[in-house]
């Protein structure tokens, strides 16, 4: 029999070993200098938290036209590639490993954000009932408009390019998010994909997208180095589907056939309770994929412990704990709490809420 698994144990993901399974969830915190580069300050804050076995970035946008909140990063221009390279240089050299989560935010997006004021882009001119974050404040998002047929092809291969661009800013590979209400969920879902052509309609069509983002990018730097972040009951940004059982049992085959590394699955509404679909079997869908197992949304420590001692899951992320605290890795391992969050600083601003929370070490525990 094997010995039981610790949340404390190293872990072979693809080529590289993590050296535990929590894992630093992607956390956006709207903190990009100009040009939409990541500053000095998110230097620091990933290096701070380096002890996690691996990071995944804050969403980072992969074009122009995949910007919805103020001052997210990107990785598209050389600038954008050359701030990530400061970042992935300070953790490697603190002994960690990063991801970057690629991400495009389709209809969740405002006018404001967009290059020449163009309405956001996405499946179906379907305005999300939702807000984002712009000019310091929350604002309802605006009306998109349907990509075209032809225009598809071009941002499949904006993920291509950006993860390209990931492996000569120093990643360790990217995680696609597909999560949370954004451009591959809106395909997703048929609350917000209405489309009548190749990817609208059946479950298999409005997969299309995602398929395709997938081979794209594990085509350009291979399965090993790619994860896939999905939330298949969430409401987060309006997206709802009428199955979403039979949705993502076809998405976990489709996943299973191009292999990426890990999949990272937003268990409930994310950020939100767990049951919110008390009847959804994520079991099922762990069962369609023979990849890496990544689980998020509300563990604490036994809870994490147990899924990973159990063998339910490989590794366990974890989001508003890595912001509160840098060395949430130790306190974990001590059984210590963690820090109180700051919620007045989680978006925007400067070192307060973001490189400044205590360690135990710094508040000499
Ligand atoms: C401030 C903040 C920013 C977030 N940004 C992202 C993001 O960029 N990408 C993403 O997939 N999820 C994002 N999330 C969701 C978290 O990754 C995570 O799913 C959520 O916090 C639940 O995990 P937790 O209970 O451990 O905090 C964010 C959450 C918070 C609180």
């Amino acid at each position: 029999m094997a010995a039981t698994k610790s949340l404390f144990d190293t872990y072979r993901l693809g080529d590289i070993i993590l050296a535990n399974r929590i894992v630093m969830a992607p956390l956006t915190r709207n903190r990009a200098g100009a040009d939409l580069v990541p500053s000095p300050l998110a230097v620091e804050y990933y290096r701070q938290r380096a002890t996690a076995g691996l990071i995944i970035t804050e969403a980072t946008q992969i074009s122009a036209t995949a910007q919805g909140y103020q001052d997210t990063p990107g990785l598209f221009t050389q600038a954008q590639i050359e701030g990530w390279r400061k970042i992935t240089d300070a953790v490697h050299g603190a002994g960690g490993h990063i991801f970057v989560q690629l991400w495009h935010v389709g209809r969740v997006s405002l006018r404001s954000l967009q290059p020449d004021g163009a309405a956001p882009l996405a499946p179906s001119a379907l305005r999300a009932n939702t807000k984002t974050y712009a000019n310091n404040s929350f604002a309802e998002v605006d009306e998109p408009r349907a990509l075209t047929l032809d225009e598809i092809p071009g941002i499949v291969d904006d993920f291509r390019q950006a993860s390209a661009n990931a492996i000569l800013a120093g990643f360790d590979g990217v995680e696609i998010h597909g999560a949370n209400g954004y451009l591959i969920d809106q395909f997703l879902r048929d609350g917000a994909n209405k489309r009548t052509d190749a990817y609208g309609g059946s479950i298999e069509n409005r997969t299309r997208f995602l398929k395709e983002v997938l081979q794209a990018v594990i085509g350009e730097i291979g399965a090993a180095r790619t994860g896939l972040r999905l939330s298949p009951v969430t409401p987060a940004n309006d997206v709802t589907d009428s199955d979403p059982q039979a949705l993502f049992s076809h998405v976990m085959d489709v996943v299973e056939s191009l292999h990426p590394v890990y999949v990272h699955m937003i268990e409930g509404a994310t950020g939100g309770p767990r049951d919110i679909v008390p009847d959804f079997d994520f079991e099922a869908l762990r069962a369609r994929y023979s990849g890496a197992w990544m689980v998020n949304n509300g563990y604490d420590k036994a809870m994490a412990e147990e899924v990973v001692a159990a063998g339910k899951a490989d590794l366990v992320a974890f989001g508003k704990a890595f912001i509160s605290s840098p060395d949430a890795v130790e306190r974990l391992r001590r059984g210590v709490a963690f820090n109180e969050l700051d919620r007045d600083h989680l978006y925007g601003g400067g070192a307060k809420g973001y490189t400044d929370y205590p360690t135990l070490e710094n508040a000499g525990a």
